[in-house]
């Protein structure tokens, strides 16, 4: 009998006994020769035997399923998939640097701290803060450092009746979880009408209690402060310290310095800003800036450069210490490191230019069918949203379904929280403008259906491998096995 295989079996199932591909069994013999007695497989190992053709149609089917950059548009605000140039994957993973031994002397690593201390600088000359540190693995872990390099900071004070942590509504969620997480009281400030901080609530919230106030810039409904400096003034005023979450910092480079807004604190996040990939759960990089009266509490090592030789200074005696085993996630540093090299200097204001217009230009475009809650000029991201009373019944959540059948990723939903039924579209700054009006070529097709067919949309999406599934099903009862 025929046994017909769905395309989609897995490579058990297309399994049969002694298929394989080419095998060179020569040097396999040789091999295993070298290899102690003891060591040597005493049977077969349980793999699926395939050939090379159905091995390589296989992981090409696999890498196919999943949606990526390289493959469309990727629209999702806040967690920004932009554009990363291959070259600098190939340059981070010269084996100069791939191969180093993370306990190998100075002497024999001068490339790398060269190459790190020169990020340092640059790091140091677009944000115009006084010391960087490379450790943080993460925009999150970055801002748990911030916030333990503040508190060292107060500590040494003497100023212990510190304890909370101030963190307005329009904060990304990490803010108030890593200040939670390190100890502090998380005071919750809402924003006012125009999506900004309200600075009298601020006013209000601020006392000798207050550690730091915790901003992210630019918020995440997309938008930039407008009176930057006077909260400074009145966090410093209070004996705070001022942290900027400076993760899409693509918006800001070259236009603004965040040591003149103020800041005494501000993590990157090198996978957003900087050119290495995000998503996925990382690897990621975010340092942490601080302004000269509190950098001597930033982590340490550090990479100095004395007398012509690059060393790791662990001659920092305020430091809180370490946030991360050795020199933190080289690779990704790397890659920052060549984005800043190329685009240093005036290129920058180009590309936070850039950013800020291919967002106001989705924005424009598409507020009339999907209300942009704040109408004004947005930075990076712009917010849309919908009153499913108006929209037959149709929520955010069918929209963002719908989409994968127009071959786009679905914006991020229902963030921020303060939006109602939020899309938060971040186009960045190295899409075409032909992306972004098929984007909302889509987005309109799929306005005129929700007028004209709304199931087609409730139902969405119809073209996937998996499409609608119950949802509730999904998370309380998951059928995880094939
Ligand atoms: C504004 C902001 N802050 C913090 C983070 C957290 O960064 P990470 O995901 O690297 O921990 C993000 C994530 O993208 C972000 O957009």
């Amino acid at each position: 009998m025929k046994t017909i295989l769905p395309h989609n079996a897995l490579s058990l199932e297309k399994s049969r006994p002694g298929r394989r591909g080419v095998r060179f069994e020569q040097a396999e013999k040789h091999a295993s020769a070298y290899l102690p007695e003891a060591y040597l497989r005493k049977s077969v190992p349980k793999l699926p035997e395939l050939s090379e053709f159905e091995t390589v149609r296989h992981f090409t089917r696999l890498s196919e399923l999943n949606y990526c950059l390289d493959g469309e548009f990727y629209p999702l605000g806040s967690c920004t998939m932009k554009y990363n140039p291959k070259a600098y994957d190939v340059l981070s993973a010269l084996p100069g640097f791939a191969n180093v031994h993370p306990l190998a002397p100075e002497s024999a690593v001068q490339g790398t701290l060269e190459a790190l201390y020169g990020l340092q600088e640059l790091l140091k000359k677009v944000t115009g803060l006084a010391a960087f540190t490379l450790q943080p693995a993460a925009g999150a872990h970055g801002e748990l450092t911030g916030i333990l390099t503040a508190r060292a900071y107060h500590d040494a004070r003497k100023d212990f009746k510190r304890t909370e942590v101030i963190v307005p509504d329009t904060a990304h969620g990490t803010n108030p979880a890593t200040a939670h997480m390190a100890g502090y009281t998380v005071v919750n400030i809402k924003s006012a009408p125009d999506g900004r901080v309200d600075k009298e609530a601020l006013q209000q919230a601020l006392s000798d209690k207050t550690a730091v106030v915790m901003l992210t810039v630019p918020n995440t409904v997309g938008l930039f402060e407008t009176d930057i400096r006077e909260i400074a003034d009145r966090v410093h005023k209070a004996g705070a310290l001022f942290y900027l979450d400076g993760a899409n910092f693509n918006a800001l480079a070259g236009l603004v310095k965040p040591a003149d807004m103020g800041a005494d604190l501000m993590h990157l996040n090198v996978h957003k800003s900087f050119a290495a990939p995000h998503g996925g759960g990382g690897p990621g990089a975010g340092p942490v800036g601080a302004a000269a009266h509190v950098a001597p509490f930033l982590p340490k090592p550090m990479v100095e450069l004395k007398n012509g030789k690059y060393t790791l200074s662990g001659k920092m005696p305020k430091s809180l210490g370490k946030m991360k085993a050795f020199f933190g996630n080289i690779a990704v540093c790397l890659r920052g490191y060549c984005y800043l090299r190329q685009f240093d200097g005036q290129t920058f204001r180009q590309i936070a230019e850039n950013a800020v217009l291919n967002a106001n230009y989705v924005r424009a475009a598409l507020k009339d069918k999907f209300n942009a809650f704040f109408d004004c000029i947005c930075m990076h991201e712009c917010v849309l949203s919908i009153n499913p009373a108006e929209m037959n019944g149709v929520h955010t959540s069918d929209i963002a379904k719908r989409l994968l059948d127009y071959g786009f990723y679905a914006p991020t939903i229902y963030f921020p929280l303060i939006v109602p039924e939020a899309m938060m579209v971040e186009p960045t700054e190295t899409e075409s403008k032909q992306m972004m009006d098929a984007f909302v070529d889509a987005m309109e097709q799929i306005y005129t259906e929700i007028q004209t067919e709304p199931q087609t949309v409730k139902d969405a999406p119809h073209s996937q491998c998996v499409c609608r599934i119950d949802e509730v099903s999904a998370a309380r009862e998951p059928n995880l096995r094939w």
